[in-house]
């Protein structure tokens, strides 16, 4: 049966021997050794009574959905949904005209790694930011409505943005980086034997205006086609760097998982962003694909390269900024650099080579100490007690450890299964909450009720207040959480209701006089209003094959009367919260009379919440049928 092979993942290590390595998880033969701890406990540790308010709010990605998930903890209960990269029928996110803008045309996104905006270094409660590894964008959620308000991109040159979005102290910058190298600028073609040689990567520090959150480009910086994977701000100690680990430095193409791990060391890439800022400003950048990349090459200073152990994953920050914290994912080590020591390289010219003119640090005298924290070592958290806390994917655990000598191992719990990120609130930031962590593991099978062969991801909340780890909660969430970000409650104040005043929109109308349809050739401008439980007008009429733009406004000033508006046949749905404008563009291509109903349950009369539009027949018009339904004669 299928769990025999999921007890099982095949890695390749060393100079291509492929070996299995059992994961914790071994199929039906052993059951899993899981902790269970002591469930009463656990129950009253993470049970939000009826009436009660969680204490925190967990932002996690939502991968290849495209979306943020919003859950409450300690109860993991999913709250909201996000939609960022993907359109979202249940809040009309991709179907009316300005977020169908926002979107550009795109199906899908690949979302990774969210993160709050910080002011001096601690979270500001202002935006969410989220990549797109897929089509290279970021996107801000605005935190005071929990809406998309902008999304940036494509980023010139930059192909799979993975190493994305980490935020400088002061949110001065967005990390971005290249994780699939290729010729640049994009669009030229060179032959996969030129990979070593003309291809290349990039990293990037995307802008962020400090009043609006609006976001440009802020530099970029040339690399060796190496494969960029995670990111990290500096802060504290190592304020004004910036990090990421990358992988391939071997610089191989085809099978990977054989030729990129043919050398003992990658590299973790620190840019000096205040040099790379100073660059920009003093002319020494090359423009390419329309932007400015400084070429380290011809400005030193600027980047430098950490070996560190092969094929790292996460490159993680100390909430002090004084410790580096990078794991490769194919040792069972983990290895925690000092900033002083980098500077102190830097300074010191101890570098051992480099790499298409970038020095390349001396690892012993950049590296505190190596810590073995076990197999298969992901991405680092850390505490406020001075523990760090890493995610080891092939030992399906977590192992806590002292952040300074003797550098220990104190703990380790298993997790169901196969982490790959974890998360404590804050510890991205200079003050962690060190309550609980948070496993978001790949594999989930068993510890749910059966749901068919596509399974959900499996997050797991864990007690951190003790010594010991303490397991307290399964929770699942559609795919797939990559990183994920954790704030107080108390922290953000969303409105509920957009004032009158708040509502900019010049085609927003508050009164039902003002309602109706005005036409200038073949646009037809329907203006509507919505208020419990009629949509004014209640019918309009159009000739086929015009251009209708409705303006709907929710004239409700009472939090949860938002109304939806679907209309048969049309493809549309949208969603207007109270006190919102927003614009439905389409063109009435289908001859006939088709309704409009209000999509969400607003009152005892929302049934009657409806309407007709009215279309007049063109010349050599098309009958309303477009498509034969499926099962009827001559259908499939
Ligand atoms: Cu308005 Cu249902």
């Amino acid at each position: 049966m299928a769990t025999k092979k999921m007890g099982v993942k095949r890695f390749a290590v060393g100079a291509g021997v492929a070996i299995l390595i059992a994961a914790s998880y071994s199929g039906c033969a052993r059951k899993p050794k899981i902790q269970r701890g002591d469930t009463a406990a656990a129950a009253i540790a993470t049970y939000v009574a009826p009436g009660d308010l969680d204490e925190f709010y967990l932002f996690y990605s939502g991968g290849q959905s495209g979306s943020i998930f919003v859950a409450g903890i300690p109860s993991l209960r999913h709250i909201a949904t996000i939609p960022v990269f993907t359109p979202y029928p249940a809040t009309g996110y991709g179907f009316d005209k300005e977020t169908k803008a926002m979107l550009g045309g795109h199906l899908w996104g690949d979302m990774h790694h969210p993160a709050l905006s910080q002011t001096n270094g601690d979270y500001d409660g202002r935006w969410l930011f989220a990549n797109d590894n897929a089509n290279n964008r970021i996107a801000r959620i605005d935190l005071h409505d929990f809406k998309t308000k902008e999304i940036y991109g494509p980023l010139p040159n930059v192909s799979g943005n993975h190493g994305s979005t980490f935020v400088t102290p002061n949110t001065e910058y967005i990390l971005s980086a290249t994780r699939f190298s290729v010729p640049l600028p994009k669009g030229t073609y060179a032959p996969i034997e030129q990979y070593a040689t003309s291809y290349k990567g990039v990293v990037a520090g995307v802008a962020v205006d400090p009043k609006t959150g609006h976001m440009s480009m802020g530099w970029e910086v040339l690399m060796p086609p190496f494969d960029f994977d995670l990111g990290s701000g500096g802060k504290g100690a190592s304020d004004g760097w910036a990090f990421w680990s990358s992988y391939n430095t071997e610089r191989a193409t085809g099978k990977l998982e054989v030729t990129s791990t043919q050398k003992d060391r990658d590299y973790i890439a620190a840019v000096n962003w205040k040099a790379a800022e100073q660059a920009i400003k003093n002319g020494k950048f090359k423009t390419i694909g329309g932007t400015k990349v400084i070429d380290p090459k011809d400005t030193p200073g600027v980047v430098f390269l950490i070996p560190c152990s092969k094929s790292p994953h996460g490159v993680d920050v100390s909430p002090d900024g004084k410790y580096i914290v990078g794991s490769g994912k194919l040792a069972s080590i983990t290895t925690v650099f000092n900033i002083d020591k980098i500077l102190n390289a830097i300074q010191t010219k101890n570098f051992t080579g480099n790499e298409d003119g970038i020095p390349v640090l001396n690892y012993d005298a950049v590296k505190d100490v190596e810590v073995n924290v076990g197999l298969g070592p992901l991405h680092t958290q850390f505490d406020d007690k001075g523990y760090a806390y890493t995610s080891l994917f092939v030992e399906s655990a977590i192992a806590k450890w002292r952040m300074g000598p003797p550098w220990d191992v104190i703990d380790k719990i298993p997790v169901a299964y196969n982490i790959g990120h974890l998360c404590i609130p804050g510890s991205d930031t200079m003050h962690p909450v060190g309550k609980y962590v948070l496993a978001l593991n790949k594999l989930s099978h068993g510890r749910h009720i059966s749901v068919g062969p596509t399974q959900p991801e499996s997050t797991q909340l864990i007690d951190i207040t003790g010594d010991k780890m303490r397991l307290l909660y399964d929770a699942f969430t559609e795919p797939e959480p990559h990183y994920a970000q954790v704030i107080r409650v108390d922290r953000l104040k969303p409105i509920e209701v957009y004032s009158k005043e708040e509502n900019k929109d010049p085609n927003a109308i508050w009164d039902v006089k003002d309602a109706g349809v005005t036409r200038n050739g073949k646009n037809v401008i329907v203006k509507m209003i919505a208020v419990r439980s009629t949509f004014t007008p209640t019918s309009f009429e159009v000739n086929q094959g015009d251009h209708v733009t409705v303006y709907l406004t929710n004239i409700e000033q009472t939090t949860n009367e938002s109304h939806g508006f679907g209309m048969v046949d049309y493809d549309i749905n949208i969603l207007v919260d109270p006190g919102e404008t927003r614009t439905i563009e389409f063109t009435a291509d289908k001859s006939g009379v088709y309704a409009y109903y209000c999509t969400k349950f607003c009152s005892a009369l929302h049934q009657e919440m409806q309407g007709y539009m009215l279309v007049k027949p063109g010349a050599g018009a098309k009958t309303a049928l477009l498509r034969t339904p499926s099962g009827a004669p001559g259908g499939h």
